[in-house]
């Protein structure tokens, strides 16, 4: 079977190496040239993943029957929607179901509709004086997020990024004015205190199937300091829950999805493809923090390496509506995700510096690597301005996950990289457990 790929990033390469596996012939479509794809597709087109009328003739040429898009930029620019209409199979969300990611306010409005447990206290504003008076209201403890899609960076939350009521009012009105995210209307949520934790389902648009839990890190410095960036690293291990949390606080997250989906599908927004919750478990148990309508990233390279079960086989469950009579397995392994990124990353990055990579020496090591945002010229790998390279761990502890890991990097070098040598240690999990056993 032909599959197309579309996007360039260490989640596509992940989303790349399950195709392989499944025996299929894969062909790609990215901006930028990812070396991991580059060596392992068929073939390869750089260009625009959000040039829906391209990304279309592109699939035709090739006989392309399966198609999964994996940022969420080509799914709000209604690709899915153009190579549907082809009869090219897309086990992504159509343009109207990824609303759920791509429009904060539709998530809300929509599980405040359908009376969907977990959710947060939020509203909507056009006017900045409006915003202020809720943010009065709320006492100042909230987040401020712009409505449409800032890539994870445009959301700031009480505490961590403003310090009082002026602060956030003021970004509010930034978010207005300036039209971050692409509209000028800001939502205002109430704060959620607790560990935040992703969950990741298969879903064929009425039943999920759900993966194992996974903590991805936001911000951009050890100890969870700095701006929010689109992620650092992330971990989840064997059992399928995370060390501070428990199965029940794992079932109501995967309920609260189950019920989004069921509530899309009466909204006639028919949900097919991956779903991804981000939750904080707070004292009073799960809260939804956002919803994308893809996979995570770094979240996916910890869940796709495990998977035991034909990839493709799930997508195509997932298109034809068969997702519930499907066997979905995982090796019960943990696994440690770490980034590397380019020195001012989050604020002012270091592109075009070259990073060598001893690809040989990691997988002896037993680590699994994926590019990202790289450049390959003349043989050589460059950054830009994004995330450039993950590296996985995996073993039975995340321990040994880690170490691994950190063994991996060793073969990672550069003049100008960073990386958050904090993820999967044991004190910053510790950290995690004490948090939530305070707020229980
Ligand atoms: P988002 O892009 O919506 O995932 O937001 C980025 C990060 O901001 C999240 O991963 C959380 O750490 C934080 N955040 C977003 N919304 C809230 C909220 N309502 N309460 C507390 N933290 C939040
Ligand atoms: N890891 C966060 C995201 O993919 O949005």
């Amino acid at each position: 079977m032909n599959v197309l790929v579309i996007g360039g990033g260490a989640r596509e390469h992940a989303i790349c190496e399950a195709v392989k596996r499944s025996d299929a012939e894969l062909y790609s479509i990215m901006k930028n040239l990812n070396p991991g794809i580059r060596r392992i597709a068929r073939d390869f087109h750089l260009h625009s993943e959000t040039d829906a009328d391209s990304v279309v003739k592109y699939a035709i040429s090739k006989n392309i029957e399966l198609a999964i898009i994996g940022p969420e930029a080509p799914e709000e620019a209604g690709v899915t929607d153009a190579l549907q209409r082809e009869g090219i199979y897309v086990a992504s969300p159509s343009k109207e179901a990824a609303e759920i990611e791509t429009n904060k306010e539709f998530m809300r409005s929509l599980m405040e509709k359908y009376c969907i447990p977990g959710s947060l206290r939020s509203r909507a504003f056009s006017d900045a004086k409006e915003a202020r008076e809720f943010i009065e209201m709320m006492g100042g403890e909230v987040a401020v997020k712009p409505v449409g899609l800032t890539g994870g960076k445009g959301v700031r939350v009480a505490g961590d990024h403003f310090r009082d009521i002026e602060e956030a009012a003021r970004y509010a009105e930034e978010v207005i004015s300036k039209k971050i995210g692409g509209e000028a209307r800001v939502l205002i949520e109430e704060k959620a205190v607790g560990e935040e934790f992703t969950i990741q389902a298969f879903c064929d648009g009425s039943t999920i199937v759900p993966t194992p839990a996974v903590q991805d890190h936001k911000r951009l410095l050890p100890g969870d300091e700095g701006p929010n960036t689109g992620g650092m690293g992330s971990y989840s291990d064997a059992s399928g829950i995370l060390p501070f949390m428990d199965r029940n606080d794992y079932e109501e997250a995967v309920s609260v999805l189950q019920r989004i989906v069921e509530a899309m599908k009466s909204e006639g927004r028919d949900y097919r493809g991956v779903i991804y919750g981000q939750f904080m478990l707070t004292g009073e148990g799960p809260k939804v923090i956002e919803i994308n309508a893809r996979w995570g990233d770094p979240e996916a390279m910890n869940i796709l390496p495990l998977l035991k079960t034909d990839f493709v086989d799930i997508c195509l469950a997932m298109v034809e509506g068969e997702i519930s009579s499907k066997r979905v397995d995982f090796e019960k392994k943990s696994t440690v995700c770490k980034y590397v990124v380019p020195e001012g990353y989050g604020t002012k990055p270091m592109a075009g510096e070259r990073i060598y990579v001893d690809e040989a020496a990691i997988q002896k090591e037993g680590g699994k690597l994926f590019y990202a945002s790289v450049n390959e010229m003349d043989g050589n790998i460059y950054t830009t301005t994004s995330r450039s390279l993950a590296v996985v761990g995996i073993a039975d502890r995340i321990g040994e996950a880690e170490r691994i890991c950190e063994r991996c990097m060793e073969h990672v070098r550069g003049e100008h990289i960073f990386i958050r040598h904090d993820i999967g240690k044991e004190e910053l999990i510790q950290k995690r457990i004490d948090h939530m056993s305070m707020l229980r």
